[in-house]
């Protein structure tokens, strides 16, 4: 599975980087907004920056919601760095564009994902990547990760190329079900991916041997 980091914030996207187990990075207008990046002119830049510290897919969203504006906003966003990704929310229009940006060679990413109507559109529409939000609908009392189980089905069912990108992760238990349930990628905080570090038998194993290790020195 593919490790992603849902941020903005470019300290934490080098850190995640510098473990060596990082993927790509997604953002969205609200994370980018968070980071106080405004102005199409800082917000084209700060894609750039991403792209620099990264190796890998960098998802960047358009903000228009009609056809016309989309294909100009992705198309602008696929001309900044060879990383990037257009990432277009799952509406009628948006399915339109994910078809065009397909037929043009143009990667892209579904967001706001909530069914397995709208993962299968945007495969039937030949998206890169599906992104149904799995911490989302927990916060409604809804089963995400159920979502991400009926998707995989689905997908295999047809062997549809398009990754599932399991977004709106939130914590290191929705990274480990993601893993079980055969998502291609996880986006998620930088708190989510460093948690599956830790284990108290892992602190406290290490700590012996350091301590037998200073006695018989
Ligand atoms: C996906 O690409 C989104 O940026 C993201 O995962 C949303 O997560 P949230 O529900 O924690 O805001």
């Amino acid at each position: 599975m593919k490790f992603f980091i849902d941020t903005a914030n470019l300290a934490q996207i080098k850190e995640a980087q510098e473990l060596g187990v990082l993927d790509g990075v997604t953002t969205n207008p609200s994370l980018m907004a968070k980071e106080g990046i405004t102005g199409r002119n800082n917000i084209l830049k700060h894609y750039v920056d991403i792209c620099n510290i990264v190796d890998g897919d960098v998802s960047a969203e358009v903000i228009s919601t009609d056809l016309k504006g989309m294909i100009k906003e992705g198309e602008e966003l696929a001309e900044l760095h060879e990383q990037i990704v257009v990432k277009v929310p799952m509406i009628k229009d948006g399915i339109k564009a994910i078809k065009y940006f397909t037929d043009k060679g143009i990667r892209t990413n579904c967001t706001l994902v909530f069914s397995c109507g709208q993962a299968l559109l945007a495969a039937k529409a030949g998206a890169t990547y599906v992104s149904p939000f799995i911490g989302r609908l927990d916060d409604i009392s809804t089963d995400g990760l159920n979502l991400i189980s009926e998707i995989r089905h689905i997908y295999d069912n047809y062997d549809f190329e398009t990754q599932i990108l399991a977004a709106s992760v939130r914590h290191t238990m929705h990274v480990i079900d993601c893993a079980k349930l055969g998502a291609d990628v996880m986006t998620g905080p930088l708190s989510a991916i460093e948690g599956l570090l830790k284990h108290p038998l892992t602190d406290s194993g290490l700590a012996k041997f350091l301590e037998d290790y200073q006695k018989g020195n």
